[in-house]
């Protein structure tokens, strides 16, 4: 990756959380970093932290008060105030403790309050003994926290505060400020640019209350929606039916058939600079639904199928139905987990369809593909083909928004 110039934080708000970890000292190193580069830091610690670190160090650093006590504020909602304007949020050290209130939702300090108001990218460096990152309570909580698209730095395997050495400890502060440039640099890259993206399972009727549909649970198009709605992006998402609530700020239209899903992506089409279909459209639906729910005691209905139109192939043939100069990215499900084939696939499917970008993800592994947290992805554009590897829906999102952003600011 290139290097990120240090002036993309001029001038933007980063909240700082510390927590009590003996790296708390470090917390120090980052702050006066990216004071450093120009940005607006403001400084939330736990009492704990308090123990390990001084906040007048904080508040020398900075410029600003340290916020510590979340009723201390003088009739304002301090957390609150911190979250509003902040662009990012990095937690040094991140204790296991402070990773499992940020995955619960606690909110009984000025730290986790704030770390649970901010709607702003978070990172998180996390420092721990090598037990307490093992264990099963805080792997799913780091899982947890991926999911919603927490960005972790470290940790690092290395000598630890106790003596014994294994993974635990934290990354060090140049990289974690290396990270939240990156981060920032990411921050409203797509900015202006109007988003479409399709989600979730298609359902066609055979009758009233049968469908013919898919396992898509439309996390994955839930998770680019989101991502781009935090890259400064005008979002639309299409989606069939899902469990899956509305990102923030981003616009939902809800359909239930591939056809429904036609229209509405054809009705958005025009002005849309960017089209993501996520969706697992059904190819084939029912000829005909019954109007009425059929009787089990009718004996078996005999259901003919025929193709739904190709809602990915009809936008790349025709061009006329896009905003000029306007990209086109499919996804292709494969039970493919060999990275050549998904590589193959992915490229002849971006030939096939008309696509500018194509994602082959794996759908036939545990870890891969349908309901599950993480996906195995070969991103393939014009420029050749990117083997992601098994990431996080949330890392995919970001990789391929990475390649869309770099497409957009080449065109
Ligand atoms: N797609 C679409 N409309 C359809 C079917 C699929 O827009 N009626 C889109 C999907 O949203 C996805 C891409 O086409 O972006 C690939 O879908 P997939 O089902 O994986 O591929 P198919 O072209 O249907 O080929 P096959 O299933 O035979 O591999």
């Amino acid at each position: 990756m290139a290097a990120i110039e240090p002036a993309v934080a001029q001038g933007r708000r980063v909240v700082v959380c510390v927590s009590g970890g003996i790296a708390a000292y470090k917390a120090a190193e980052v702050v006066r970093a990216l004071v450093r580069c120009g940005a607006d830091v403001r400084v939330a610690m736990t009492p704990a932290a308090t123990r390990f670190v001084g906040p007048d160090t904080f508040a020398a650093l900075s410029g600003h008060r340290v916020l510590i006590d979340l009723f201390d504020a003088s009739g304002e909602v301090a957390h609150v105030e911190l979250a509003r304007g902040a662009e990012l949020a990095v937690v040094v050290p991140a204790t296991a403790d402070l990773l499992a209130r940020m995955a619960y939702g606690h909110a009984g300090d000025a730290v986790a309050a704030t770390l649970l108001t901010v709607t702003c990218p978070v990172l998180v460096a996390p420092a721990m003994h090598t037990e307490m990152w093992e264990h099963p309570a805080t792997r799913a909580n780091v899982d947890t926290l991926e999911r919603r698209g927490v960005t972790f730095v470290g940790p690092e395997r290395g000598e630890l505060s106790s003596g014994d050495v294994g993974i635990g400890r934290m990354a060090e502060p140049d990289d974690i400020v290396t990270a939240a440039l990156t981060l920032l640099a990411r921050g409203q890259d797509l900015a202006g640019r109007r988003v479409v993206v399709t989600a979730g399972g298609t359902q066609e009727p055979i009758d009233p209350v049968r469908f013919i549909g898919n396992r898509s649970s439309g996390l994955m198009g839930y998770t680019i929606a989101r991502a781009a709605a935090r890259r400064g992006a005008k979002v639309t998402l299409v989606s069939g039916p899902t469990n899956l609530p509305p990102p923030p700020g981003v616009e939902l239209v809800r359909v239930r058939t591939a056809e429904e899903m036609h229209d509405a992506v054809v009705a958005v089409a025009p002005d849309a600079d960017v089209i993501v279909k996520a969706a697992a459209v059904a190819d084939f639906r029912p000829q005909k639904s019954s109007p009425v729910k059929l009787k089990k005691a009718a004996g078996p209905p005999e259901v003919r199928l025929e193709p739904t139109v190709d809602i990915l192939a009809e936008l790349g043939a025709h061009p006329e139905l896009r905003k000029p100069g306007g990209l086109l990215i499919g996804f292709a499900a494969e039970t493919e987990a060999d990275p050549e084939a998904l590589a193959r696939v992915a490229e002849d499917k971006r030939a096939s369809k008309g696509a500018d970008v194509v994602v082959a993800n794996d759908v036939g592994s545990s870890d891969s593909g349908f309901n599950v947290p993480t996906n195995r992805a070969v991103i393939a554009t014009a420029r050749g083909t990117r083997d992601v590897g098994l990431v996080t829906k949330a890392a995919l999102a970001e990789a391929l928004i990475d390649e869309i952003a770099g497409l957009l600011a080449e065109a």
